[in-house]
């Protein structure tokens, strides 16, 4: 399995991790067992990376992969998050709290669900912006102290935000949304602050919520409360319009000779060595396509082709709803 250093001269971990939010939440039908399967089949091919939060079910996603691990805990390198707050009440509703306490709460309870003593990269899922970044990074370093969380991570936090939070403490890993059809790192600021800062970016979403693999041609593929039936981009003209960027993906995938999913894998990964991916599946067989993408260089020509069809502004739509728009990049 390839590694890279999560952070200068931090943990080596799998270059491609596993997504493991689509296996309780917002994608549709699960299946645990199967999902398990999954992660068993992926720690198997030396992929350590899991990623998890507290908000994925809630909560039961967390269980899920602390099942999965179980007896296998040194084969793992837990990632997970706190921070956002859902609504029992109202499934879209989302709230941030980065205030001290919260943040010792959330860390016993997410170490409890994954029956963990430890976790591995711990991230602010969202920066508050009612709370300093300072404050809320002083706290999850007390954890580190404390020897509940090894490392540390924000997701979704502006340049200037990973600045102020690296002075209080290192920070590993900067996860964001970053794919063919969401460049905002590379033009918001983020990424060269990671480099800046020798922060690694976490690709979140590297497959465009499936989209990009062209397995997805109909809003009508996806089931009735599957979140992304609300998400601009698979709305109405989007989806069409976006159609014809699937179609690009597949022609360049096709004249390289491997899938769609592992272009858009490959692309993601050739933007440094500092840059990991984290795609989601619940299937052995997509996780061996998608190990796959780590076979496939793009030379310079390739990447500078790809580059041309994707400029940052391709996707039509943006990529959270308004009312989630405003805790990115912040
Ligand atoms: N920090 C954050 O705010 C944030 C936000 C979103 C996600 N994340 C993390 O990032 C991970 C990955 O993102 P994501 O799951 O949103 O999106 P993604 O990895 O871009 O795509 C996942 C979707 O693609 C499908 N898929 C995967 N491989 C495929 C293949 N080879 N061919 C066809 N379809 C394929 C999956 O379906 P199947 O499961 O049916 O294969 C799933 O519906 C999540 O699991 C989560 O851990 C973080």
């Amino acid at each position: 399995m390839q590694t890279r250093n999560l952070g200068h001269n931090g943990p080596m971990v799998s270059t491609l991790g596993l997504g493991c939010m689509g296996m309780s939440a917002f994608y549709g039908r699960h299946d645990d067992a199967e999902s398990i399967t999954t992660i068993h089949y992926a720690l198997d091919r030396g992929l350590t990376l899991l990623d998890t939060a507290d908000m994925y079910g809630p909560h039961t996603n967390e269980v899920l992969v602390g099942k999965a691990i179980k007896g296998r805990r040194e084969q793992a390198f837990i990632a997970t998050k706190f921070g956002i707050v859902r609504d029992p009440d109202n499934p879209q509703a989302r709230g941030v709290n980065g205030r001290p306490e919260y943040v010792r709460a959330a860390c016993d309870a997410s170490l409890q669900r994954l029956g963990i003593d430890t976790i591995d990269l711990y991230y602010q899922h969202r920066v508050d912006p009612g709370v300093p970044i300072e404050e809320t990074v002083g706290a999850m370093a007390e954890l580190v102290a404390a020897g509940k969380v090894r490392h540390l991570g924000l997701s979704e936090a502006s340049g200037a935000t990973l600045e102020r939070a690296c002075k209080v403490h290192p920070i590993a890993a900067l996860q964001s949304e970053f794919s063919l059809w969401t460049r905002d790192p590379q033009t918001n600021g983020m990424l060269a602050a990671c480099r800046k800062l020798g922060v690694s970016l976490v690709a979140y979403s590297p497959l465009g919520r499936g989209f990009l693999t062209g397995a997805i041609r109909s809003p009508d593929d996806f089931e009735a409360d599957d979140y992304r039936r609300g998400s601009p981009r698979f709305m109405g003209d989007n989806f069409t319009r976006n159609l014809q960027l699937v179609e690009q993906v597949k022609t360049l995938a096709a004249d390289k000779g491997c899938s769609p999913a592992q272009l858009a894998l490959a692309w993601v990964l050739a933007q440094g060595r500092d840059v990991l991916a984290i795609p989601g599946t619940r299937k052995r067989s997509r996780l061996d396509e998608n190990l796959g993408a780590l076979d496939v260089q793009l030379s310079a020509a390739e990447l500078k082709t790809i580059d041309a069809a994707f400029p940052p502004d391709a996707a039509a739509g943006d990529r959270y709803a308004t009312s989630m728009m405003h805790m990115v990049n912040v």
